[in-house]
């Protein structure tokens, strides 16, 4: 953990490898202090343990006395046909892409809010626009988000802390790359979308940057799909 300084601090899940980490790389470049929760990373925080999470917050608080900006990124994409679909299956994608969105902004909310500033953006995905029965579990976890993004930027605003999601579309990242499923959507994707060419990593963290950005004061509660208009919502 890095020591104290007086810039913003921010928590982004995932941020080892693909779009977590261009979202610390370039949050780093804005002057942000980032601290990794990641499975990969060697201070391992698994984001489904809510202990775990706990337990990393304090350690941040103590260290920098602030968080300022919380990016609920980490996610996982299994491909199996609804037929082929078991609970376990099901919970699991729940539990890493929905639950911890739920644990992470748990834990970083009051301190956001004993401060009176806070920046929440949560990554959900175009794929629940799109429909995809091999992915049931995955779509109803990133459309959750989206509900669970509304719903708290209504009470947050008050305390001057703003909630947003951001839809990826496809993007080509380490997760993407090493399943043959996604691979093999890729290219008819790209050529259905308006900007012809396949998103990279930094195209989602851009976004991501600005609405973390103390710039972003008054957009709270939205949804940006970053998709190189792929999708019009
Ligand atoms: P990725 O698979 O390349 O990276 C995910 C990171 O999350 C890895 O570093 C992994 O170690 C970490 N992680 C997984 N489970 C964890 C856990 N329980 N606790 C802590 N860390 C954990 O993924 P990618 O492609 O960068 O996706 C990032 C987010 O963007 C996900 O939420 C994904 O659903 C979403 N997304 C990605 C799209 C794409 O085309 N790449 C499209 C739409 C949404």
């Amino acid at each position: 953990m890095t020591a104290a300084h007086k810039g913003p601090v921010a928590v982004v899940t995932g941020g080892s490898q693909g779009i977590g980490q261009a979202v610390t790389d370039r949050l780093t470049r804005d002057g942000v202090t980032v601290e990794v929760f990641d499975i990969g990373c060697e201070a391992a925080v698994d984001v489904t343990d809510p202990n775990a999470v706990a337990a990393a917050v304090s350690r941040i608080v103590r260290c920098h006395r602030r968080i300022d900006i919380l990016v609920n990124n980490v996610g996982i994409f299994p491909h199996a046909a609804f037929d082929e679909l078991d609970f376990g299956a099901w919970r699991r994608v729940l539990a890493t892409n929905l639950d911890s969105v739920f644990v992470c902004s748990k834990a970083v909310y009051p301190w956001m809010k004993q401060r009176r500033y806070g920046r929440i953006i949560n990554v959900s995905s175009s794929a629940f626009f799109v429909g995809d029965f091999d992915l049931t579990h995955y779509a109803a976890s990133k459309g959750g988000i989206i509900g669970f993004t509304r719903s708290l930027a209504k009470g947050a605003g008050r305390h001057g802390i703003t909630v947003n999601s951001v839809a990826p579309g496809f993007i080509e990242t380490p997760g993407v790359l090493a399943s043959p499923e996604e691979r093999a959507l890729f290219d008819d994707i790209v050529s259905e979308q308006s900007i012809p060419r396949r998103g990279k990593p930094e195209d989602v963290a851009a976004c991501v940057s600005y609405l973390a950005s103390p710039e972003a004061s008054f957009i709270t509660g939205q949804l940006i799909n970053v998709d190189g208009g792929h999708r019009f919502i």
